[in-house]
């Protein structure tokens, strides 16, 4: 079972093509260098960037795979793509390619949910799909655009838990790096960072939020804000003021810590409540070492994440998620019915 994925979600333009277990290729461009100036995601550029890349890519990983252009009838044996959540724009190239590819191939045609993709990334090891997840479990997906908690009963039997009401936790950590003046993507700064903090560190807020097992960051990142007014006057960012390196490197461990133990806390709480002894954690901020050492720390849970080079955006993740749902025959959310892209089950 060869399949052919394509991943166009928001800056990294992917193709992968799995081979039963094993992963032949996974190619990534990715615009970060393009998005930089702007400290964020241009969805435009987004799309055009994808547009012009994705030749090269999907030539990349037809290569790696030992697969000849032009696709021939028969060359792989299904077409994935993220159906979304991700950016209009940049979703409709991925799905384009996917149709011409599956046109000529002559091969079926499946939409997954980019979110799903993030969890089943977990079963990678060493470019195999070998350890498959073990439900019931809760799964975490930290990402840019998304905090979402979920119990997950099987492959594509999901109930959301809980997810963010305003910022997602990679956007907190992208933010609060524009505040400090650090390029985008701001999470891998902001860890950096931290590792460099010494002394003692300032306290901002947890957002437990009680009651509920949604998420906010919005608030966390206000205080950074106000903390920063506090130190630098009202409009310094504005006026280019910054923190000496020290202080930075405080406030990030700072910020770090409260998203680190806002994210164990609530995860575990959920897990807890509904009798679950594993967690599984896939997304672009499950590549934080703090967060995976936090969660690693946890007792009682069996904790999974993605090995590192499958947490941020690739198309081998969706090949997986298309995998498992032909591997269960089930399809109920694939292009053959309108995509929901809010429900994150099949
Ligand atoms: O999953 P992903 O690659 O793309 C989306 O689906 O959004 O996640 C990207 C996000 C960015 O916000 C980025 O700052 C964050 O993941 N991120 C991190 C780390 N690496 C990436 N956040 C915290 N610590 C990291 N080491
Ligand atoms: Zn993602």
């Amino acid at each position: 079972m060869k399949i052919l994925a394509f991943e166009t979600t928001c800056d990294e333009t992917s193709a992968a093509v799995l081979d039963g277990r094993v992963l032949r290729s996974n190619s990534v461009f990715s615009q970060i260098k393009l998005h930089r100036k702007y400290s964020g995601v241009v969805p435009e550029l987004a799309s055009r960037a994808h547009l012009e890349k994705m030749p090269f890519v999907l030539g990349s990983a037809l290569g790696g795979a030992g697969i000849k252009l032009p696709l021939k009838p028969g060359a792989v044996d299904a077409v994935a793509f993220s159906r979304g959540p991700g950016l209009p724009g940049a979703l409709m190239v991925g799905r384009v390619a996917a149709e011409a590819a599956a046109e000529l191939a002559a091969a079926p045609l499946i939409g997954v949910s980019h979110l799903e993709g993030h969890l089943l990334a977990c079963e990678f090891e060493n470019g195999r799909a070998s350890r498959p997840l073990d439900f019931p479990l809760a799964a975490l997906i930290v990402s840019g655009g998304h905090t979402e908690l979920w119990h997950a009963r099987g492959y594509g039997d999901y109930r959301v838990l809980g997810r963010t009401r305003d910022d997602a936790a990679g956007e907190a950590f992208d933010k609060v790096a524009k505040l400090l003046g650090l390029p985008y993507p701001g999470g891998p700064e902001v860890e950096k960072e931290a590792a460099k903090a010494r002394g003692k560190i300032h306290d901002f807020p947890r957002p437990f939020m009680a009651g509920t097992r949604d998420f906010s960051f919005s608030g966390l990142k206000t205080s950074v804000s106000y903390y920063l007014a506090g130190r630098l006057g009202q409009d310094f960012y504005k006026r280019g003021l910054r923190l000496p390196p020290a202080a930075r490197a405080m406030v990030c461990r700072a910020f770090q810590n409260a998203v680190v133990e806002t994210l164990v806390k609530k995860t575990a709480d959920a897990a807890r409540s509904l009798g679950l002894r594993r967690i599984a954690i896939g997304g672009g901020v499950s590549g934080n070492g703090a967060l995976r050492a936090a969660f690693s720390r946890l007792e009682g849970f069996e904790v999974r994440f993605s090995e590192k080079a499958y947490c941020s955006d690739n198309a081998a993740m969706i090949a997986l998620c298309a995998l498992r749902r032909l591997e269960t025959g089930r399809f109920r959310n694939s292009l053959r019915v309108a995509p929901e892209l809010s429900v994150p089950g099949w």
